[in-house]
């Protein structure tokens, strides 16, 4: 199907008919129904023909850009030789994957999973954990997201599991405030937890930083009373902190490791649930204790393969430092000229930036749209407005991204805010 020339109203009007009609009403009280079409690198151009510079990126999907000449490239060999292959048997492909992972990963890994979603990947954890503990219950922070797998649905925030009537019971899944380790260490004790689920920096509430020795604290508390530690990396790992996995520059060793987003440069969809000895102890047993037809599918991997290749080169964790720092140095001065922006919050390119007004951050993506920069807000804080460069922009890129959007955010202040917010 070539996307030019497609009349983007008439696709929008079938949507609604058809596939998302809630979704499309809340892009219009954005100011904006984004419609991908043609995409590149930075960039991508809305079907009315805006070139669009994405700081969203799709949760990390597009770690390496969009549509990556590299990856491109070695999907389209893949083709030559490969499907999705059969996932009952053993993958050359699929096992290779495991190996690269799991050397990434750290020495307390044994075993991977492959799913064809974060969310598949997370059910699998959480299962994983009940089973090699014998206990039932779930920790998780408040206003985290995991997916919408009936477990991992329950373990985030619970509105969409109610208003679907898949509420769990209340003394299964126990939610604790972020960055409050009384509270964890209240809900540990009894040593009746199986797993704490991280969100290691919670994206759908806005990118709140872990405090120092929150999480050395947590680990700790995890081994004191049994309970096995689950790192949701689905938007913070593949080196979007200038580290592999942001657990691993907060000082922890999970025992399961959740990734996808990016681990297939937006291309194939792959994840992974990478599992301790222990918490992987039923693969050994249970040859189909989880199955998936599209998990670990073969192109998949041959792309996340190459996916960690790309990650791996000493080059691009150099860049994701230098562009961070650039980036803080950037958007403090950015801040200085407009009060608006209240809060910066940032390890390496995960960035929250929270503004001083409830809505803030819905109000700057209508903003940001016109003035050429995708970006969107968290779900649960609507003041932050999510930004979140792929890990591959340069200086210049960087610049520009801010340039756009200091120029939104004084569109939104003239526009929403009576301009009142501007320094000069
Ligand atoms: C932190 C986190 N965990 C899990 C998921 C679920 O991943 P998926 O949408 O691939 O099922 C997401 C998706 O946005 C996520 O952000």
């Amino acid at each position: 199907m070539n996307i030019e020339g497609i009349d983007k109203e008439g696709i929008i009007e079938l949507a609604v008919r058809h596939v998302c009609p809630g979704r499309v009403a809340t892009f219009r009280q954005l100011g904006t129904v984004p419609v991908m079409g043609r995409r590149q690198g930075n960039y991508f151009w809305d079907l009315d023909g805006r070139r669009l510079f994405d700081v969203h990126i799709n949760g990390g999907t597009y770690n390496l850009g969009h549509r990556n000449p590299e990856l491109v490239e070695t999907l389209k060999e893949a083709l030559d030789h490969y499907d999705m292959g059969n996932h009952h048997f053993v993958s050359p492909v699929r096992t290779r994957l495991a190996e690269a992972l799991i050397a990434a990963t750290g020495k307390q890994m044994q075993f991977c999973v492959f799913t064809p979603c974060g969310g598949e990947a997370i059910e699998v954890a959480i299962r994983s954990c009940r089973r090699a503990t014998g206990r039932r219950k779930i920790v998780s922070f408040v206003g985290s997201y995991h997916g919408h797998g009936g477990l991992g649905l329950r373990a985030g925030d619970d509105v969409q599991a109610r208003s679907f009537l898949s509420e769990a019971p209340a003394e299964e899944f126990i939610h604790v405030p972020f960055n409050d380790t009384e509270a964890m260490e209240a809900a540990l004790r009894g040593d009746e937890v199986a797993a704490v689920l991280c969100e290691i920096i919670p994206a759908t509430s806005g990118f709140p930083m872990p405090s120092p020795g929150f999480y050395p604290a947590l680990w700790k508390l995890c081994r004191d009373h049994g309970a096995l530690l689950v790192a949701d990396e689905v938007q913070t790992g593949l080196m979007r902190t200038g580290e592999m996995w942001a657990s691993r520059g907060y000082g922890i060793e999970p025992d399961v490791l959740v990734t996808g987003k990016g681990l297939s440069g937006g291309l194939y969809p792959v994840a992974a649930a990478i599992l301790s000895k222990d918490a992987g102890a039923w693969l050994p047993e249970d040859g189909w204790g989880h199955s998936s037809t599209f998990g670990g599918a073969e192109l998949g991997c041959i792309v996340a393969l190459k996916v960690l290749e790309i990650i791996g080169r000493p080059g691009v964790a150099e860049n994701v430092r230098e562009t961070s720092r650039h980036l803080a140095g950037g958007l403090r001065e950015i801040q200085s000229r407009h009060p608006f922006l209240l809060e910066i919050r940032q390890n390496g390119l995960v960035i929250g930036l929270k503004f001083d007004n409830p809505l803030g951050g819905a109000l700057m993506t209508a903003c940001a749209f016109e003035t050429g920069l995708w970006a969107f807000p968290a779900g649960f804080d609507r003041s932050v407005l999510q930004f979140k460069p792929n890990l591959l922009v340069d200086r210049p890129a960087a610049d520009e991204a801010l340039s756009l959007l200091e120029k939104s955010m004084e569109l939104c202040e003239t526009r929403f805010l009576g301009g009142r917010h501007a320094e000069s």
